[in-house]
């Protein structure tokens, strides 16, 4: 899979995407994460990527220029199936769309700035995500998301002792309870089930741990779940 990403700071996208699970998957060929410097597509007389908004107000707006040829670069040089801008405007980013994006073979990510893009570019775009109801100062911490959750998806990436399949959100619940050694600590004992040998039972205990942990915590999974709360009337 290959990320092709557009921003001002390629320098956080690196140094974000050499560390762990993704830096193993970059050094393996599993999956490509390629910067495209936007500065580099301020062609012309003007060689500003940002400039005052019309009709006034505070901060600065991205140029639709240089975005534009970058967009148009990137995607016929390089190939992308999918053009992504973040934005907090954008459809809420979740576990789901992780998937669905895992899907493709190449994606492109724009990492806005300042206020946002001029508004006559967004239709370069596929899709527009947003990771969450809260303002980043730009789009890259954003795309680092994308990358990570996207990327453990693919095939081979999380070794074979790890698994995305029983995670929280995979089945549209919360992880049960983990724990590890030592057996007691500060005098909290580990749950006994789990070290009973017993692989039905820790199995179902887990099951049991899962429904009602989402439902103390996030009983709008549940309601989302097929045959779920809400399905149940
Ligand atoms: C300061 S924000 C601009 C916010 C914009 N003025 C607004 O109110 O919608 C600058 C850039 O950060 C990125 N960004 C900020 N929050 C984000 C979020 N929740 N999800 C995705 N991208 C975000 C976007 O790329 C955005 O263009």
């Amino acid at each position: 899979m290959r990320f092709e990403i557009v921003t001002l700071f390629p320098e956080m996208i690196d140094a974000a995407t050499r560390c762990g699970v993704i830096g193993k998957a970059l050094e393996s060929g599993l999956m490509t994460v390629t910067n495209h410097q936007l500065r580099d597509y301020c062609g012309g007389s003007i060689h500003k990527v940002d400039d005052a908004p019309y009709g006034g107000g505070p901060g600065m707006v991205m140029r639709p220029e240089p975005i534009y040829a970058a967009i148009e670069d990137v995607s016929s040089r390089c190939g992308a199936d999918l053009k992504v801008l973040m934005t907090p405007q954008g459809k809420r980013y979740d576990q789901a769309t992780a998937r669905r994006l895992a899907g493709y073979d190449s994606i492109l990510l724009f990492c806005g700035r300042y206020e946002g893009v001029d508004e006559r570019v967004r239709g370069l775009f596929d899709e527009e995500l947003s990771v969450g109801d809260y303002v980043l100062t730009g789009g890259e911490a954003a795309a680092l998301i994308v990358i990570e959750s996207v990327g453990r998806l693919i095939p081979g990436v999380l070794g074979s002792d790890e698994s995305s399949l029983d995670e929280s959100f995979s089945a549209g619940l919360l992880e049960y309870p983990q724990y590890t050694r030592p057996e007691e600590f500060k005098g909290m004992r580990v749950p006994e089930v789990l070290t009973s040998g017993d692989h039905a039972k820790i199995e179902r205990w887990r099951a049991e741990q899962a429904e009602s942990r989402t439902r103390r915590r996030r009983p709008d999974l549940l309601a989302q779940k097929p045959g779920g709360e809400r399905g149940r009337g």
